[in-house]
C-alpha cells in the first residue's frame, strides 16, 4: 500500500502528517485508532488517509509493541551482506520470537523491514530512534544486553 496519491502531490503536508504521526506515537506509544483519528481531525484528513501514511511507513506503529522494537533490515545489501537472514534467525532464537512478535516480558518486538537507508554500512538494524549498522552478532549480544540495563 502506498501513502495517497494527494501526500505525493502535497510535500508541505506530508510532512505535516508526518510529523504529527512521530508526535502523537510518543504520546500514546502506538498510533492508535483515537491518535489516528486526532490527527485526521487536526489535518482535516480523513482517518482512512492518515491510517494508510501510517502503515506504509515502517517508523509507526499501528499496533501495541514492545519498549524496544527491533527492525531488521531485509533489503538487498543487507542480505548481500549475509546480514539479513543471519541476524532475523539469531534475534528469533535469542528471544524466543518471530518477526511480527513481543517477548513475554513486552520488551522486545521484532520486526523486519526493507532499507534503512544505511546499505554503505550494512548489515543494519534499527532499535526505536536509533540505527545501528556494520552489524555483529557479537554487537547485537551486546546492543540487547544494553537495552535490558545490564
Ligand atoms: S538494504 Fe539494508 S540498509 Fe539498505
Amino acid at each position: 500500500m502506498s501513502p495517497g496519491k494527494f501526500l505525493q502531490q502535497d510535500p508541505a503536508k506530508r510532512a505535516m502528517l508526518l510529523t504529527a504521526l512521530y508526535v502523537a506515537q510518543e504520546q500514546y506509544g502506538y498510533l492508535t485508532p483515537e491518535a489516528i483519528q486526532r490527527v485526521a481531525e487536526r489535518l482535516g484528513m480523513s482517518a482512512l488517509d492518515v491510517r494508510e501514511a501510517a502503515s506504509f511507513y515502517s517508523m509507526y506503529r499501528t499496533k501495541p509493541m514492545g519498549r524496544y522494537v527491533l527492525q531488521v533490515c531485509e533489503g538487498l545489501s543487507c542480505h548481500l551482506a549475509e546480514g539479513a537472514d543471519t541476524l532475523v534467525d539469531y534475534l528469533k532464537q535469542k528471544l524466543h520470537i518471530k518477526p511480527g512478535e513481543t517477548t513475554r516480558d513486552g520488551l522486545f518486538t521484532l520486526q523486519t523491514v526493507q532499507c534503512l537507508a544505511s546499505c554503505g554500512t550494512s548489515p543494519a538494524m534499527r532499535v526505536n530512534d536509533t540505527l545501528y549498522e556494520n552489524l555483529t552478532l557479537d554487537r547485537v549480544d551486546m546492543i540487547l544486553q544494553e537495552l535490558r540495563g545490564g
